[in-house]
């Protein structure tokens, strides 16, 4: 690896040397120092990727060098180097630490192999780690917003389930995040960092689905040329999410559920079975039960993922999460824009809260990036507020709202900060009322506007 830096310690010169000379022609830098003392020193100052040491040094033995190392860095590769058939010393160093022994004379072939191996794990490791990071961050429960009893039910029920191996139902309506569930499943179960493979059975056309599933074999049909694995290979040792499962056309259904079964197939045009190992995730906006009574999707199939099933609770059915759900749209829109963060005013946060939402969370999210970007809420939410406004039982509140308003606006002079502050709204609401019932204000306090 180009730029990988080797620290060789070791209290004889032409060791060194050697060693380094030869580390170079493979491509690595080297750095040498003469005790563990100075070793320790080009440790701190030089970050080195890697550290080979001598065993037995003046003063500072290599397994002492060594306890000084992990006391600040627990990570960096350490191979230590001793006298032929000191195995006693080589497990004490094993002990202090070290990743790997090798005796001497060196094998430099053996050694040279040992730090490549040891690099690759390593850097393996840390690559694995990121990606597990990076996904919990990303598709962890918190992404899940919502405290309303209905989801604090939902995300318990996701947490206790996760860590399980058994196939999950995902049902709700569209938009209701569907999508974040099974992607959270994956990340709060011992399968992440293994793949996470999503098929969307509706995006996909019938006539293909088989083979996007399965895989298949060379020359299964015309165009086959080489072997490909399909969506299930795919998923091996990590999870399947088969979105929209309701579309799953019914002789796929049927193919599909001996996998379920049986824990292996064959690839379309093949007789070889390939085993199997996924944790099946499904989700669907359709009633299945309803499908299965309507004959349109096998009952079998039906029972054998309806084990574990999450409900996703419609928006407006969980209406006291629109303050939040808004507010953290907003916010997020505002920032990934460069847009000056702002706030809902409370009539528009209300006209959200009295809107039924048909398309749930996704409408709302939309709703919000419009309004972060052109400073109002669309058309049809302002409408349904005032369509409802002008109802019998809102002509009733109006005339109420009207008065009070009016009220408001008297006794303070005019004075829109503190009217506005009387009627506990914001000022801008009041001025849209002010213009909505066509009210002057009377003349009096001068008003910082
Ligand atoms: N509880 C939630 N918290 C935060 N964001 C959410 C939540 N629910 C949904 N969203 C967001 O709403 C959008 C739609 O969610 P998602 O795609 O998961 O819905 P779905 O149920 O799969 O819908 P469909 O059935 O139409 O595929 C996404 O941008 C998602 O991030
Ligand atoms: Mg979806």
């Amino acid at each position: 690896m180009a730029g990988t830096k080797i620290l060789i310690v070791d209290d004889k010169n032409n060791i060194r040397e050697v060693l380094s000379e030869i580390l170079k022609t493979e491509g690595y830098d080297t750095v040498m120092a003469d005790s563990g003392e100075t070793g320790l020193i080009s440790f701190r100052e030089g970050h080195p990727d890697f550290i080979l040491t001598d065993m037995i040094m003046k003063k500072v033995s290599g397994v002492d060098f060594i306890r000084e190392v992990r006391k600040i860095n627990q990570t960096v590769p350490i191979i230590i180097l001793t006298a032929f058939g000191s195995i006693s010393s080589a497990v004490e160093a094993i002990k202090a630490g070290a990743d790997d022994y090798m005796t001497k004379p060196l094998n430099y072939d053996l050694l040279k192999l040992k730090i490549s191996k040891i690099l690759n794990e390593k850097s393996l490791e840390k690559e694995n780690s990121n990606l597990r990071d990076n996904l919990e961050e990303k598709w962890g429960l918190e992404n899940i917003i919502g405290r309303s009893p209905s989801m604090e039910k939902m995300s318990n029920l996701i947490k206790a389930v996760a860590p399980t191996k058994s196939s999950v139902l995902i049902q709700g309506e569209s938009g209701t995040g569907k999508e974040l569930i099974a992607r959270s499943l994956h990340s709060h179960s011992p399968r992440i960092g293994k793949p996470y493979v999503v098929v969307d059975c509706s995006a996909i056309p019938e006539s293909l689905i088989e083979s996007e599933l399965f895989g298949y074999e060379k020359g299964a049909f015309s165009g086959a040329e080489v072997r490909k694995k399909g969506r299930i290979e795919e998923a091996m040792g990590g999870s399947l999410f088969l979105d929209e499962i309701g579309e799953l056309p019914l002789a796929c259904q049927a193919k599909f559920l001996r996998v379920i079964q049986e824990h292996h197939f064959a690839r379309v045009g093949g007789n070889g079975q390939v085993h199997v190992d996924f944790r099946l995730i499904a989700a669907t906006n359709r009633n299945l039960k309803e499908e299965v009574a309507r004959g349109r999707f096998r009952s079998d199939l039906y029972y054998r993922l309806n084990v574990i099933c999450i409900k996703s609770p419609t928006l407006k059915d969980r209406k006291e999460d629109i303050p939040l759900l808004a507010e953290t749209f907003l916010q997020e829109i505002c920032r990934e824009n460069n847009i000056a963060s702002r706030m809902l005013e409370r009539e528009e946060l209300s006209m959200l809260m009295d809107y039924p939402w048909p398309g749930n969370v996704r409408e709302l999210k939309n709703c919000i990036q419009r309004y972060a970007i052109l400073g109002s809420l669309p058309e049809d939410i302002r409408e349904y507020a005032h369509s409802r406004d002008n109802s019998p039982a809102g002509s009733s509140l109006h005339k109420n709202e009207r008065e009070l308003v009016e009220k408001a606006l008297r006794d303070e002079k005019g004075n829109i900060t503190r009217a506005a502050a009387r009627l506990e709204i914001g000022r801008k609401a009041l001025y849209n009322r002010i213009r909505r019932y066509g009210l002057t204000v009377p003349k009096g306090t001068v008003d910082s506007d």
